[in-house]
């Protein structure tokens, strides 16, 4: 926390005063595109001061003197209002710094359970879901609101909502959410952060970026680990995510954004985007995501920064495919015997993993991830490869065993 804590007062810094030299040090994209913009704002107001200039009639000695002083005495002023501003926006950010985040989760079944019993050691938590689970809510010291009203739901004052509800009905849950967040942005002039932790992500970056209101920041994301693998605590698990959309921008992480003109860049995609870098927008949009972001951190998570479209091929080649077994194997009703191996136990706790997750997860990770059906085909193929050289192993023997009798006979 306190390492992202000064990251951000370094944006802060680097926002407010001469920045040249800071984002030198700091080889990361957005400073780097903070110093083109900075350096494009100041090329263009030396060239209108000068242009000015020309444009003038001749003038007196005196004149051109009182002039210079008077502009001194401006240049003096701004200066001295742009350190002020600087000192109120730091005041700022320490006060947003020292109130805990106000967490909301949708979906407060398996997974969303499991998250909040550790969000709520960091932040206020306030839960809903479809089903009425106040007793649960109440047990963890957490606040319960019915999915039948989300706007109860939003005016808790959240900072962050995280979405944990199934991958099959992701949409449709965001589709009738999105009336609500528009009202209360009208309201509140604001939007909250939202953040998704489904298992496949093409799919709800696609519907967040489709459906929610521009003043809502996105992060999307996939713990790696659930309420099995992470009963015992979260550390050394694997937490992916995508800065999906912060201030307005859209990131695509394998683009370079360049500068158009000061207020506007074009992705490689050729997509333009205004950016507000130097705006108090953009700063605190910044510090809340790497504010919730540090609480996988302080648990003691991996952190891996990867594209949704990354995630989605490695994980239908990892993740579905454990997934696949296990339901493969499951289905054969594999028990215990009084001779298991060390291997088949571990067949065992495979299967008792994967199938303690909902079918709905598991047909979620087949239907909206684009690499799981050439996973299911390679699997098949693999199998028949396998079964294959076994028969041929089974014939060659087959054949130098004719072969020998027929040698004796
Ligand atoms: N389980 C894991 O290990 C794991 C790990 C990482 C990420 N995730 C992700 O976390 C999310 C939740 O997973 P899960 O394990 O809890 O099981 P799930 O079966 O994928 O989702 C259950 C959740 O979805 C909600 N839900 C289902 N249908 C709904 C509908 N029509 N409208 C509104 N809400 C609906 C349920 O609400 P009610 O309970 O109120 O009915 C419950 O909160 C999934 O997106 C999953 O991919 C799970």
């Amino acid at each position: 926390m306190l390492r992202r804590s000064i990251q951000c007062l370094l944006v802060f810094l680097i926002i407010s005063e001469s920045c040249s030299g800071l984002a030198k040090e700091n080889s990361s994209r957005n400073f780097d595109k903070l110093d083109q913009y900075r350096q494009a704002c100041l090329t263009k107001m030396s060239a209108s001061s000068s242009d000015r200039v020309n444009g003038l009639p001749e003038e007196n000695p005196t004149n051109r003197s009182a002039q210079a002083g008077r502009l001194e005495e401006l240049k003096q002023q701004e200066a001295e209002l742009s350190r002020k501003l600087a000192a109120i926006r730091m005041e700022k950010l320490a006060e947003l710094q020292s109130k805990p985040l106000t967490i909301g989760v949708i979906g407060f079944g398996r997974f969303g359970q499991f998250i909040a019993r550790t969000f709520a050691k960091h932040g206020n938590i306030v839960v809903t879901s479809r089903s009425d689970y106040t007793d649960i809510a109440d047990e963890m010291g957490v606040t319960y609101v019915p999915l039948s009203d989300p706007d109860a739901f939003l005016d808790q004052d959240l900072d962050v909502i995280i979405l944990a509800v199934s991958i099959l009905s992701f949409e449709g849950t965001i589709k009738s959410l999105a009336p609500s967040l528009q009202k209360y942005i009208q309201k509140n002039n604001r939007g909250p952060l939202l953040v998704d932790v489904l298992s496949v992500k093409e799919h709800p970056r696609e519907v967040l970026l489709q459906h929610l209101p521009e003043a809502c920041d996105i992060l999307c994301s996939h713990p790696m680990f659930g309420p099995d693998s992470g009963k015992n605590g979260w550390h050394g698990l694997t937490y992916v995510y995508e800065k999906t959309r912060v201030d307005k921008v859209v990131f695509h992480p394998d683009s370079s954004l360049s500068v158009v003109d000061s207020n506007t860049f074009v992705d490689s995609s050729g997509a333009y985007h205004s950016v507000h870098e130097s705006s108090e927008s953009h700063v605190e949009a910044i510090d809340r995501i790497e504010r919730f972001l540090s609480i996988w951190e302080e648990e003691g998570c991996r952190m891996v920064p990867m594209s949704c479209q990354a995630h989605d091929a490695y994980a239908a080649n990892s993740q579905f495919i454990t997934h696949l077994m296990g339901r493969i194997l499951g289905a054969q009703g594999l028990q215990m015997t009084p001779i298991d191996t060390k291997g088949f136990e571990s067949v065992l706790t495979l299967v008792k993993s994967t199938t303690a997750d909902s079918f709905d997860l598991f047909y979620g990770l087949y239907k909206y991830n684009q690499n799981s059906v050439k996973t299911i085909q390679q699997l098949k193929a693999a199998m028949e490869d396998v079964e294959e050289n076994l028969r041929r192993m089974e014939q060659d023997e087959l054949q130098k065993q004719l072969q020998q009798e027929s040698r004796i006979s």
